[in-house]
């Protein structure tokens, strides 16, 4: 097994954003990557463009790599673990990123003592900007946590939790992503009802989600203490926020989030 060798089993949304995030930004040699999926053309799509080898068969790569990734989906990944059990070699460590998969159940599959890495990725790591939060088995040490941490970093910020915390990872940062869409989207209507054109807005509502999120990452305030700044006395901020408070916009918030955990325990395999 070479030191360095990558496999990629699934070249889907997720699939492709690992690819192309570790290959792209130069943390991982192409030669060095297999990429495997059922659907050929996918894979050979993503091959070419990342110019990463295009594997046949599992037989083919699995015992040549360091690193597994598999990024199926979820109902796909018991049969693809099955298959893959024959193949392990010691010291290998397999990083998934199927929602509710646990590590005990990844283990089961392969050999009770596999090194299995958990992720909870979002969307926004096609960009690298994600947000993934990761979770190790026993089994792996911390210098293969750390380098698995390394390859993730062209997709964005990583933050390790115990795994317990997944469900909790999925509802707030998994789906995260969505709930701001729906922010954003719904301000452009509002923009468009007070009379800005829609491509107008549209602007607008975007660079206010990127300055105010830029201002809470570049300093250490608290987002009660910039949203102050922003409400004047008797002012129009404050009449905004009285109306949100008064549709009750942050139990909303919160009762989302709570009921996508809940889901996510709900659909838990493992
Ligand atoms: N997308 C997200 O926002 C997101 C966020 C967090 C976590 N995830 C996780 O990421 C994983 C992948 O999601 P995705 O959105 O990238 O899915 P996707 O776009 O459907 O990609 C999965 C790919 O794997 C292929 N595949 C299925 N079974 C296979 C097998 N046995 N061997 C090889 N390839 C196989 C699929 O082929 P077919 O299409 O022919 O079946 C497809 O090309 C999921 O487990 C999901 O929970 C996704």
């Amino acid at each position: 097994m070479s030191i360095n060798n990558i496999g990629l089993i699934g070249c889907g949304a997720m699939g492709s954003a690992l690819a192309r995030g570790m290959i792209g930004r130069g943390v991982v040699d192409p030669n060095e990557v297999y990429l495997y999926d059922l659907n050929e053309e996918r894979k050979k799509t993503l091959a070419s463009e990342v110019k990463a080898n295009a594997a046949s068969s599992l037989d083919d790569f699995i015992p040549l790599c360091k690193h597994v990734f598999i990024a199926v989906k979820p109902q796909d990944t018991e049969g693809l673990l099955y298959a893959v059990k024959p193949l392990v070699q010691p010291d290998q460590v397999f990083v998934s990123v199927a929602a509710g998969i646990t590590i005990n159940y990844i283990e089961s599959c392969l050999f009770p003592g596999t090194k299995v890495i958990r992720l909870m990725p979002n969307t926004p790591c096609l960009i690298g900007e994600g947000a993934i939060v990761i979770s190790t088995g026993e089994s792996v040490t911390d210098d293969e946590r750390k380098e698995v941490e390394r390859l993730l970093k062209p997709l964005g910020l990583s933050i390790r939790l115990p795994e317990n915390l997944m469900d909790a990872a999925t509802g707030l940062s998994g789906t995260g992503p969505a709930y701001v869409y729906l922010f954003i989207e719904t301000m452009i209507d509002a923009g468009v009802s007070v009379g800005i054109r829609r491509d107008v807005a549209t602007k607008l509502v975007i660079q206010n989600v990127i300055g105010a999120a830029k201002m809470l990452d570049s300093n250490a305030q608290h987002p009660a203490e910039l949203r102050n700044i922003v409400t004047s006395p008797a002012g129009t901020t404050s009449s905004a926020l009285l109306i949100l408070e008064e549709a009750g916009f942050r139990s909303c918030l919160i009762k989302a989030v709570r009921e996508a955990t809940k889901r996510s325990e709900e659909l838990r395999l493992g």
